[in-house]
């Protein structure tokens, strides 16, 4: 498949290489608005200087979209309406109503949408979802997930930030990929309270800590804390506890750990997995190397919808994309009127 990427920033660049890696396609086409970015590019690649002049031409089937989040909704909408196939980065966009209009245009376009949540792709990721899935840990009964990075030292931009661009604070920027391992393997969300802080950054209206407590099916319950205050670095964690054990995913370093139990209480039996290859390759090579591993099978899974294959793997519909902002967005809601909020799901 032809790829077309528009956006060659900092994620730009490590979505340009994962297509590079990629068997399933060939990066053909790209456009950014600073054309500087253009002297990245290898010669076969074709760069535009607009996205018009990129959508009007046979130059790729799909496309990236890697741009500052305001912009996604319209790029979204312009490429399915000129035929392209879509993967929008995280978040879908900045608002609940946006992400219901490029819904809509994915279905009169007839064409694939897809959000770019990778870290349902992280290994020990994998490992949680098999342990719940396999029944290994028993019958699911809460999650408990999070994340944190140092906030404002992290960002390069001001609009990283900003509400008005994000959607949000740190639940819309890294909150936005734990919220959704969260929804994705409690099996969806019901109705959702929480609490948005600002104490810490005085941002006003994003928030540097963000805390949503959820109900689901089967009266599963979760808790999550994103964070723009974890002082040290960056890392995140999921945890399934179930009748018969539990499961955690970690990172960063990448590991998961499974216990297990004939009953509650019973003798516990613990296994534990490093993951040495990703942990090396991370020294040598830096985060990215992993994130690509995790773009190349999100690409395998994008392009086998694309080709009529149905839902292989764990890609992220644009129906996940909109649940996850609604979730984000009923957090924002809950804080204001101590309400719980109900999730309705995109029309
Ligand atoms: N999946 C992940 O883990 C992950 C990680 C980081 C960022 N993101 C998401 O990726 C998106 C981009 O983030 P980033 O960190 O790469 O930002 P960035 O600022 O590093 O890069 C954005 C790029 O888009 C270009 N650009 C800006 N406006 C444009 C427009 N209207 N049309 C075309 N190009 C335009 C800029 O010139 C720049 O090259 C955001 O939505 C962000 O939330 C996802």
């Amino acid at each position: 498949m032809r790829f077309g990427l528009i956006g060659l920033g900092g994620i730009g660049q490590v979505r340009k290489a994962a297509i590079e890696q990629s068997p399933a396609c060939t990066l053909t086409a790209a456009f950014d608005i600073n054309k500087d970015n253009a002297a990245q590019l290898d010669s076969g690649v074709q760069f535009f200087d607009s996205l018009e002049a990129m959508l009007n031409t046979d130059s790729c089937d799909a496309v990236v979209i890697s741009t500052p989040t305001n912009f996604h909704c319209e790029q979204a909408i312009a490429a399915l309406e000129a035929g392209k196939h879509v993967i929008v980065e995280k978040p879908m966009a900045s608002s609940l109503e946006q992400c219901q209009q490029m819904l809509d245009a994915a279905r009169r376009a007839d064409k694939v949408l897809t959000v770019g949540f990778n870290h349902r792709y992280f290994e020990a990721v994998k490992d949680v979802r098999n342990a719940i899935q396999s029944g290994e840990i028993g019958k699911l009964s809460y999650i408990r997930a999070y994340t944190g990075h140092t906030g404002l030292s992290e960002f390069k931009s001001p609009w990283m930030y900003d509400k008005d661009v994000m959607g949000g604070g740190t639940l819309m920027d890294n909150g936005i990929h734990v919220l959704d391992l969260t929804q994705h393997l409690m099996g969806g969300v019901n109705n959702v309270s929480g609490v948005a802080l600002t104490d810490i950054w005085k941002l006003g209206r994003s928030e540097d800590n963000g805390f949503a407590l959820m109900r689901g099916k089967d009266g599963v319950a979760a808790i999550l804390h994103s964070s723009w205050s974890e002082w040290k670095g960056y890392r995140f964690y999921v945890e399934a506890y179930g009748d018969k054990g539990m499961a955690r995913a970690y990172y960063a370093p990448m590991m998961s750990t499974v216990i297990t139990m004939d009953k509650p209480g019973g003798k516990p039996v613990k296994r534990r997995n490093f993951y040495l290859s990703a942990i090396f390759r991370e020294k040598l090579k830096g985060w990215q190397s992993t994130v690509i591993q995790t773009f190349i099978e999100e690409i395998d899974d994008f392009v086998a919808l694309t080709k009529g294959r149905g839902k292989t793997g764990c890609i992220a519909t644009a129906e996940d994309g909109y649940r996850v902002t609604e979730i984000a967005n009923a957090v924002y809601k809950s804080s204001e009127t101590s309400e719980t909020v109900a999730i309705k799901g995109s029309t």
